[in-house]
């Protein structure tokens, strides 16, 4: 219960702050809400680039040449079938967002972790793969004047600030970016030479600061703090959760309002006992109502496939938005990363996979 509760007391200051939602997300009437794709695509494996020792990036196109566009900032969830089982994660593009016939992913290995070991040791060019998206709405908003960006990375994390910096530095030519990139190791940086590249064709418009534990010592908010420019309008941040965290607090020191800060977290969220005791669940889905109990613990996805309701899953994990339904009676709590839009939120939309009643729920799930 304490433990619960310091996560929805974080949670609520995080989300009051513009962050993320507030983990209860309470709704008495449905409203309109826009609808996602979420059929599966085969796309092949045009190239594979070793990136650093434990990191590739997979380079993606459509083998009956469709496009495959995306926002820069935005993230595809890839499918595949590691020993026998179907495994699907999430990947924000890391490429050039107007080449539109392909989309590249930069994956880095997480030990033990299913999806990035076999990306890193097994793609090769002309393997298919499943892939869904994209989604996600990490993004820099549009700006009308020249601004000063700033964008924090940690690790892998420099994926999708890499697709936004090659877009933003070529649409406005008189905007500045100082990139602030936190590694173990030199040897860990993922696009080295492609930074070098980039500053180098924006003469005076780029700023790569790497803060790397080896040399400059374990990183904290005070010596994060001294890279940060608090003339900045817009901040990116996306990195491991610690780092974020501490990237949080430096920028509180350096007076950069949440407000102006963006994030992307790549970790799954943890799974909170939000409920002590099981709920009803109600599902209307295309006409029928299925009635259905979830236990403490789960999700509303566990209980409505239990229930014999075919509802739509992808990642699992909150980052696709496959599995969206409309909370149209009822409180959950919902840890998700980043993946509603806040025009989806606003119109009463919850993840089924990671969202747990906390009383009594009827939702409406699309056929
Ligand atoms: C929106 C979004 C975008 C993402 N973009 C990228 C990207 O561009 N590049 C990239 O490399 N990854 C990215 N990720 C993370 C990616 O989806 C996977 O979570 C990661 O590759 C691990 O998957 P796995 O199957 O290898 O590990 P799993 O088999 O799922 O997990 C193995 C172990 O690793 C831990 N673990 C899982 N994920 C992480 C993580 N991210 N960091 C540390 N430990 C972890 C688990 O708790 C578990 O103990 C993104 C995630 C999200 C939600
Ligand atoms: S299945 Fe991807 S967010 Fe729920």
């Amino acid at each position: 219960m304490l433990e619960q509760l310091r996560r929805d007391v974080t949670m609520l200051v995080r989300g009051l702050a513009g962050r993320t939602p507030p983990p209860l997300v309470k709704r008495m009437e449905r409203r309109a809400a826009p609808a996602r794709g979420v059929a599966v695509r085969t796309v092949v494996i045009e190239a594979v680039t070793r990136e650093t020792a434990d990191a590739v990036s997979v380079t993606l196109r459509d083998p009956r040449g469709a496009e495959l566009a995306f926002t820069p900032g935005q993230f595809f969830t890839i499918e595949a079938t590691i020993d026998g089982a179907r495994v699907r994660r999430a990947y924000s593009a890391s490429s050039d967002a107007r080449d539109r016939g392909r989309a590249t992913i930069t994956v880095k290995r997480v030990a033990g972790g299913r999806m990035s070991t076999f990306l890193c040791e097994r793609a090769t060019p002309g393997m298919t793969l499943g892939l869904l998206g994209p989604s996600g709405d990490f993004a820099l908003p549009a700006a009308a004047a020249p601004r000063h960006v700033l964008a924090i990375a940690g690790g892998s994390g420099i994926t999708p600030i890499m697709a936004i910096a090659r877009a933003t530095l070529a649409a406005e030519p008189a905007t500045r970016l100082t990139l602030v990139y936190a590694n173990r190791t030199r040897a860990a940086i993922i696009f080295a030479d492609a930074l070098d590249q980039l500053a180098a064709a924006h003469p005076g418009r780029l700023t790569i600061v790497h803060r790397l534990d080896d040399i400059d010592g374990e990183l904290t908010a005070d010596t994060l703090a001294a890279h940060l420019a608090p003339d900045a309008s817009d901040v990116l941040l996306c990195g491991p959760d610690p780092m974020m965290a501490l990237a949080r607090e430096a920028l509180a020191a350096r007076g950069i309002p949440a407000a102006r800060v963006r994030e992307e977290r790549f970790f799954a969220p943890s799974c909170p006992t939000a409920a002590t005791t099981a709920q009803a669940l109600t599902i209307r889905r295309g006409g029928a109502i299925t009635r259905a109990i979830v236990r403490p613990g789960d999700t509303l996805l566990d209980a409505g496939l239990a229930a014999g309701v075919p509802l739509k899953l992808s990642c699992a994990m909150g980052g696709c938005g496959a599995c969206a339904v409309t909370l149209v009676d009822g409180e959950v709590t919902m840890d998700e990363p980043n993946c509603l839009t806040a025009a989806e939120r606003a119109g009463g939309k919850v993840l089924a996979c990671v969202a747990r009643p906390v009383s009594p729920c009827t939702v409406e799930a699309p056929t």
